[in-house]
């Protein structure tokens, strides 16, 4: 099983990059450049990773019947990741409204990862075989890089999101 953990090694990376952002952007304040900045490198992080983590991970989990309750579990808070990232482009910077937005997501993106981290992926580890391994590790480096550079902000209310 020990080379199972190559491709869970890397997501954890970008995990730890994620958590980094989300406390820097804590530390900002109203409507500065810096909020605005980290406020985009967050969103194109988190929009990549979870599109090539779906591509690479998870489509490959839902061919192993056991796990498919997982998966979908995580896919859909994938969708409310991106639905809260865009009502968040959508709110204004400098209102306190943002700022409470902002903590709430920070928890809920928290949750997300840590769920990875402690149940899904150990459990994913008992049914990967190195082919599976294989093909996640290459399809995440090709895939994450390719989605960073089509990655974007998009404003847009929760309340205006159709699906
Ligand atoms: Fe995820
Ligand atoms: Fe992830």
């Amino acid at each position: 099983m020990a080379d199972s953990t190559e491709i869970f090694d890397r997501l954890k990376q970008d995990h730890d990059k994620h958590r980094q952002l989300l406390d820097k952007l804590k530390e900002t304040s109203g409507e500065s450049g810096q909020r605005e900045a980290l406020f985009e490198e967050l969103t194109k992080e988190l929009k990549s990773h979870a599109a090539a983590e779906e591509q690479a991970l998870y489509s490959t989990m839902l061919r192993k019947p056991p796990t498919t309750d997982e998966t979908r579990h995580s896919v859909a808070e994938h969708h409310e990741i991106d639905e809260a990232l865009n009502d968040l482009a959508a709110t204004d910077m400098s209102s306190g409204a943002w700022l409470s937005k902002f903590k709430e997501f920070d928890h809920q993106y928290r949750h997300h990862i840590d769920e990875e981290e402690e149940d899904h992926f150990p459990d994913f580890e008992n049914y990967l075989d190195d082919k599976d391994r294989e093909h996640m590790e290459r399809v995440f480096e090709r895939r994450k890089d390719k989605e960073m550079d089509e990655a974007e902000v998009t404003p847009e209310k929760k309340e205006d999101a159709k699906e």
